[in-house]
């Protein structure tokens, strides 16, 4: 009968489907792609507003947004970011998880907070067309725009340091604006004064609103108005004879990084990706990069808390015997992974050492069936599998191609043996607890879906 054709027409659909790697947006869309690296430099340590799609490519609903959610992106490009994170990439499953993802799509605004790297994080809650969430993102731009009068012009003229004056008729902050004295944060101080403002309207001899007036930071230098075109990147180029605009995402300490920034001498710009920033508050001193070492199990409950129970995900384990040498490069490497993969708070999957003092280490090794040497192991208690490293380059290009391996879900798997699992009744209920948690935010949760009427263009280029 139909069964060829059936199967085949079966078989082109599949192959048709994005692969579990395949983002939905492409590497043209207007929407910045988040992954568990770039997160924190682009959103939690930015200066600018973002909006986050929380999405699972297989998510009807995340598809039918998307053309809308481009369109916002388009309206808001150089004044905030709308950016979107697959959360059906392993990878991206701890943040997922810590923002508290029910499910597909989520949306979240996230707003630069008075610490930073601890931005205000909202849910959007608005229609989801290009309006909705282009207007919403606008409202939560943050404002570094001082308004003046007459009266309050001096005393943020004899400010130290340049100074940019938009002359408007506007009792309002444009967008622009706001996000130009975002781009100059302790750059350049942004005022704007309305044009009823008489005396400082002659006396910087304003002709016509909005008009701009850079107040270049020396005593001796005359106020420069602006005659180009209203347009941000315009703008933008004139205010840099003051000073350089912060490069965002700010450019990481030391080698390796992606992310390429114009050398600036000052101010010495934030340390985005330093270890500290997730762990103390960091301030602009605490920037060298410090090797954030891997947790040592101290305790057979540790270990089963942290790997053993019946719910745990995967755990990388470093059997150190005492004093070793090789032990001691495996537990180095790893802790330089470790410091790589947490650079804003983001544990791929956490990486434990655990000593031979530690009871439950030899009872491990003879059920693993391990020798008395240095073993590093990845676990998997929640599927019943663990993985085995293999041979002595215990460097971190050795180690990390083997977690790239697991992360990949290669590499020979093992049955976990019975009993390595065998766990306390309270610890069991606590697994449970999790695991539905867990299941809810990988299920697919029933959006209302809004379908997009046709808009208009929103055009926020203008002051
Ligand atoms: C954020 O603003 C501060 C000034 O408040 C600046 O030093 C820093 O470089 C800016 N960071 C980014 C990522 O733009």
């Amino acid at each position: 009968m139909h069964q060829p054709s059936i199967a085949a027409a079966l078989m082109a659909a599949l192959a048709a489907l994005p692969s579990a790697q395949a983002a939905m947006y492409t590497k043209s869309s207007p929407v910045v792609q988040l992954n568990a690296r770039n997160f924190d430099s682009l959103i939690t340590n930015s200066n600018y507003t973002s909006i986050v799609e929380f999405y699972a490519p297989w998510c009807g609903h995340c598809q039918n947004l998307k053309p809308a959610y481009e369109k916002a992106a388009k309206n808001l490009d150089g004044l905030a970011k709308v950016a979107a994170i697959d959360c059906d990439d392993d990878a991206n499953k701890p943040i997922c998880g810590a923002h508290g993802i029910q499910g597909f799509p989520t949306l979240k605004t996230f707003r630069p907070g008075k610490k930073a790297g601890k931005p205000i994080v909202e849910d959007y809650r608005g229609q989801r067309t290009a309006s909705g969430i282009t207007d919403e993102v606008v409202n939560k731009i943050n404002n570094h725009v001082t308004k003046l009068t007459d009266k309050d012009l001096d005393a943020f003229l004899e400010k130290s340091g340049p100074k940019a004056l938009l002359f408007t008729e506007k009792g309002t902050t444009s967008a622009l604006l706001r996000s130009i004295a975002i781009d100059f944060l302790d750059v350049i101080k942004v005022g704007q004064i309305r044009s009823k403002e008489i005396a400082a309207v002659e006396r910087f001899g304003i002709e016509k609103f909005p008009s701009l007036v850079l107040i270049p930071g020396s005593e001796d230098t005359e106020p420069v108005v602006y005659g180009g075109e209203l347009k941000k990147a315009s703008m933008v180029d004139f205010l840099k004879q003051a000073g350089e605009p912060n490069p965002d995402p700010a450019p990481a300490k030391g080698k390796g990084n992606q992310v390429k920034a114009k050398p600036k001498a000052e101010p010495a710009p934030e340390p985005e990706e330093s270890p500290e920033s997730s762990t103390a508050s960091s301030t602009a001193e605490d920037v060298a990069p410090t090797v954030i070492p891997i947790q040592s199990i101290s305790s057979n409950d540790m270990l089963h808390e942290n790997c053993l129970q019946k719910k745990s995900h995967t755990c990388v384990l470093a059997f150190i015997p005492e004093g070793s040498a090789d032990g001691e490069k495996a537990v180095e490497s790893l802790s330089k992974l470790n410091t790589k993969y947490i650079r804003g708070q983001h544990h791929l999957f956490p990486f434990f050492a655990l000593p031979d003092s530690v009871d439950m280490s030899s009872t491990l090794r003879t059920s693993l069936e391990l020798g008395a040497d240095v073993e590093l192991i990845a676990f998997n208690a929640r599927r019943g599998w663990f993985k085995q490293f293999q041979g002595k380059d215990y460097t971190v290009e050795g180690i990390e191609a083997w977690i790239d391996a697991i992360r990949m879900g290669e590499g020979e798997k093992k049955k976990m043996p019975e009993g390595v699992l065998a766990v306390k009744a309270s610890e069991e209920s606590q697994a449970e607890k999790s695991s539905s948690e867990e299941t809810k935010a990988t299920d697919p949760e029933p959006e209302i879906e809004t379908e997009a009427p046709e808009e208009e263009e929103i055009v926020h280029e203008e002051l």
